[in-house]
């Protein structure tokens, strides 16, 4: 496992998913707003890719985040589209309700960033998050990304276009704030 100071980012677990289907996924407004695609319901049982993991997979690596003191679940975070050869990849996250706005997030960021850098070599990590996502930018701020560009009316979300934020962050310019 990897261990932030209040995070610890895990493989998952089946234990785990209809604690994710019914907190994080089912909930539409918050699935448009943190995916790349339309909302569809997941089956119970079905091997929906948000929520099993196929290890075979070499450019995503999900994991749980549980809460370091106690081990409860409190969300999900990918390292995805990770590029070998241009040493890059894109970082995302989602807590479950109950857990947003503690810290969790800024910790959980710092810890994708160990695993990016430190684990896997790569030297560039970028995150895209709507331009009203306070909490996502404030937490990837917070951990030195820096805003690279706006991608104007780029998604699509519950009726209307919004638009992104890039933020990119270079292994030069990181202070790693855990040991991870
Ligand atoms: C975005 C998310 C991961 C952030 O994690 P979090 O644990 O809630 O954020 P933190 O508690 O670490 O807060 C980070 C900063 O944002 C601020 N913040 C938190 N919630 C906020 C809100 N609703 N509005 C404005 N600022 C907020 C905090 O005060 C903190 O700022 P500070 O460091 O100056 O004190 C989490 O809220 C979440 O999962 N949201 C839903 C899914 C999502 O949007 N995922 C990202 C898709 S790109």
């Amino acid at each position: 496992m990897l261990k932030g100071s209040k995070v610890g980012l895990r493989a998952r677990h089946e234990d785990d998913i209809p604690i994710l289907r019914t907190e994080l996924y089912d909930d539409v407004v918050n699935s448009a707003r943190s995916e790349g695609r339309p909302w569809r319901p997941i089956t119970p049982g079905s091997k929906d890719s948000r929520l099993v993991v196929d290890d075979k997979e070499q450019g995503h690596v999900p994991f749980s985040v549980v809460e370091l003191d106690g081990g409860t679940l409190i969300g999900t975070a990918t390292l995805w589209g990770i590029d070998n050869h241009h040493r890059s990849a894109h970082i995302g996250l989602g807590l479950l309700p109950s857990a947003r706005g503690k810290g969790y997030g800024t910790d959980v960021v710092a810890v994708l960033c160990h695993y990016g850098f430190v684990v896997r070599g790569l030297q560039r990590l970028q995150i895209e998050t709507l331009s009203d996502n306070a909490a996502m930018l404030r937490s990837a701020e917070r951990n030195g990304f820096v805003r690279e560009g706006v991608l104007r009316s780029s998604a699509w979300v519950m009726g209307e276009f919004l638009d992104q934020v890039l933020l990119g962050l270079l292994v030069q310019e990181w202070k790693p704030a855990s040991k991870g």
